[in-house]
């Protein structure tokens, strides 16, 4: 087997099913990635040119009071991963996220601008990052932010939801980032070619978004404005921008969450991560899919 994701049910494995459709892919179901050494022996048993590490503990606020199990997704899997990779000299993808900054920027975040993570996920993978570089010379670490897709959880799936009430959003409007479709990752690690004899891109850190700075509530604008216009919602509601202190949640967020897109990436494949054509994308997958259950 050339290439293993991990992860196998998440939004960025989903995506992956298209563009790496050789790859095996193991979910929850085949090993919980949380037992370090059992994901070691396994990736070490298949023997995988390439790993990529989909697999992740995203909840953002739950992780406030599950340290431990952010952890060991986040850190320990990793690092048991990158262990597999470097006795098999395969090649490891990694992905990461914004929120190893504290948002206290105002110019975009290069990957060498230095970390600080306001929260206990943005901690777990920042260890995750240190894991990965530390243990695996051949590993690519993605970080990419605000993901988006048709499968899975996320905020443009939770902005659809509240929006069939027909009632007024209310949508932070204070924290600003760079949506990023799951697809568009996809295609990215594909054209990485990571189980390849020589890698389409030097091995590093990298940031893998792109598109217009948005806010959340500007994004959450345009999913209900294009979701209206291809038929997705009745009509698209009010969305009234309140500030992050009108919304407490447990974890802190990155108020300026903008990572600076990669030349190298995007000198790769042309991959421009617009999320307006990711959002056209997922909305319409959304509506074929409405579509084939309409009798
Ligand atoms: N989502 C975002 O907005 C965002 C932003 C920046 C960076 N990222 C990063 O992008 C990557 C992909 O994220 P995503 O949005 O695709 O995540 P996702 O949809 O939450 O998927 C993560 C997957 O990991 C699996 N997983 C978690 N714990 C596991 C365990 N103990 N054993 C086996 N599988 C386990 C989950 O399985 P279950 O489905 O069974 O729970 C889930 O399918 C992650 O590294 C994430 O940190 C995400």
């Amino acid at each position: 087997m050339s290439i293993i994701v991990l992860g196998a049910n998440g939004q960025l494995a989903r995506h992956l099913l298209g563009t790496v459709p050789s790859a095996e892919f193991w979910g929850r179901e085949t090993l919980d990635v949380a037992d370090a050494e059992a994901l070691e022996a396994r990736l070490v048993e298949a023997a995988p040119r390439a790993i990529i590490n989909a697999a992740a503990y995203t909840a953002v606020d739950r992780a406030e009071s599950e340290p431990v199990e952010a952890w060991r997704v986040n850190v320990e899997a990793p690092a048991a991963a990158a262990r597999a990779a470097r006795r098999l000299d395969a090649a490891l993808v990694h992905v990461s996220t914004d929120y190893v900054f504290d948002g206290s920027a105002n110019t975009p975040y290069a990957e060498d601008a230095p970390t600080c993570p306001l929260g206990v996920y943005g901690a777990s993978k920042l260890a995750g990052e240190l894991a990965v570089r530390t243990i695996c010379p051949r590993h690519w670490i993605l970080r990419t932010s605000w993901v988006f897709s048709e499968y899975g959880h996320n905020f443009m799936k939770t902005v659809l939801r509240l929006a069939e009430s027909g009632n007024p959003l209310r949508i932070v409007a204070d924290q600003l980032g760079r949506p990023t479709y799951a697809g568009h990752l996809a295609e990215l690690i594909a054209a990485l070619d990571p189980a390849g004899d020589s890698p389409q891109l030097p091995y590093g850190t990298w940031h893998a978004t792109g598109g217009e700075i948005a806010s959340w509530h500007g994004f959450a604008q345009r999913i209900v404005a294009r979701a209206a216009a291809l038929g997705l919602l009745a009509e698209a509601p009010e969305v009234i921008p309140i500030s992050t202190a009108d919304y407490p949640a447990p974890a802190r967020r990155p108020a300026y969450s903008v990572l600076a897109p990669s030349a190298a990436i995007a000198a790769l494949d042309g991959t421009t991560f617009d999320w307006n054509t990711g959002l056209e994308r997922a909305l319409a997958a959304l509506a074929g899919a409405a579509e084939a259950v309409t009798p």
